[in-house]
């Protein structure tokens, strides 16, 4: 049996259904006795961000071979868990990164030219010519230089803008930062010399709340913020305090530290663009996506090594 307990095409999923029992719900991520009874049979375990796939979960699944994450982002999986009981778990890495880095272009030129209010202001009949900002010849910094990072990079490329990244586990060739006009830069020099600063960042110890009032404040005024990573990586209060004050020119927020976001912290702060955490969602990505996740799970159930195993666990052993 294989169990989905997200938001994710079944259609894609179809041709597993020829060998294998599919039990799709998408809000059982928010039943969790249903979603343990499910487990109970179940081989396979397709999620995306929102089911918890804790010890506790993995343990009411004695059968569970795979865990396949629709997505890059591993904070609601416990790895060493998933290691513990050899259970292998795959993820989607790089294939959305490209969708990130259109989303996060988009929202950095919506913000510069202010696309926003200007459309607004048009639809009630106004003709506010307001002249915006260049992205074209700027500094650019990235925080996390992943697979998304390096998308946005590339996508950036036709702007000739110098990139400023900083990642202290990445150790990209010279050749490739040459290619991109990239350079690994400390922290405190890309909040600094960055007019655009686009957040690519999991969310875990290391990178929790990086941004706060005392990095905003080293940042220039006339910069813009885009986050695409985790919202934790923002202390959301110090940010909305920095937008008001004028210390910072804008912000593109499509992750918040509570997803679906309820509050209204952003909603009457006009330089922000806010989006439901769908950067890395788009046709083209979502139906890669699947195809790898088919492909992973019939590797794991029929004995063969994975090609996108994130654990210690890289095959299942049968
Ligand atoms: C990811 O981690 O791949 C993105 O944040 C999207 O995750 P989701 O589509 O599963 O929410």
């Amino acid at each position: 049996m294989i169990v989905i307990s997200e938001d994710v095409w079944s259609d894609d999923f179809a041709e597993l259904a020829k060998n294998f029992p599919i039990l799709h719900e998408s809000d059982l991520w928010n039943r969790r006795d249903d979603l343990e009874i499910a487990l109970k049979d179940a081989q396979a375990l397709v999620v995306r961000n929102r089911t918890q796939v804790t010890r506790e979960l993995m343990e009411a699944a004695p059968k569970l071979k795979i865990i396949a994450r629709a997505g890059v982002g591993l904070d609601n999986i416990d790895i060493s868990a998933a290691d513990d009981q050899k259970i292998v778990i795959s993820a989607a890495l790089g294939i959305n990164a490209v969708a990130v880095g259109e989303l996060t272009l988009s929202l950095a030129l919506a913000l510069s030219r202010n696309i926003t209010e200007l459309d607004a202001s048009t639809r009630k009949g106004q003709w506010n010519r307001k002249p915006g900002n260049e992205i074209s010849g700027k500094n650019w910094g990235l925080l996390g230089f992943g697979a998304t990072a390096r998308a946005t990079a590339e996508l950036l490329h036709g702007f000739k803008v110098k990139i400023l990244a900083y990642d202290p586990f990445a150790q990209p060739s010279s050749n490739y930062l040459t290619s991109i006009n990239a350079t690994m830069e400390p922290l405190e020099e890309v909040l600094q010399r960055s007019d655009y600063l686009s957040i690519h960042l999991p969310a875990n110890e290391q990178t929790f709340e990086i941004i706060n009032s005392l990095s905003l404040a080293k940042m220039k005024k006339s910069a813009i913020i885009i986050n695409v990573g985790r919202g934790e990586v923002i202390n959301e209060a110090d940010l909305v305090s920095a937008l008001k004050a004028g210390a910072l020119a804008g912000a593109g927020l499509d992750v918040r530290v509570s997803e679906p976001a309820q509050d209204q912290m952003f909603t009457d702060i006009p330089n922000v663009i806010l989006t439901p955490h769908v950067a890395g969602i788009t046709y083209e990505s979502q139906s890669a996506i699947n195809k790898v996740l088919v492909s992973e799970i019939k590797r794991a159930l029929t004995g063969l090594p994975q090609e996108y195993a994130v654990g210690k666990v890289k095959e299942v052993k049968r």
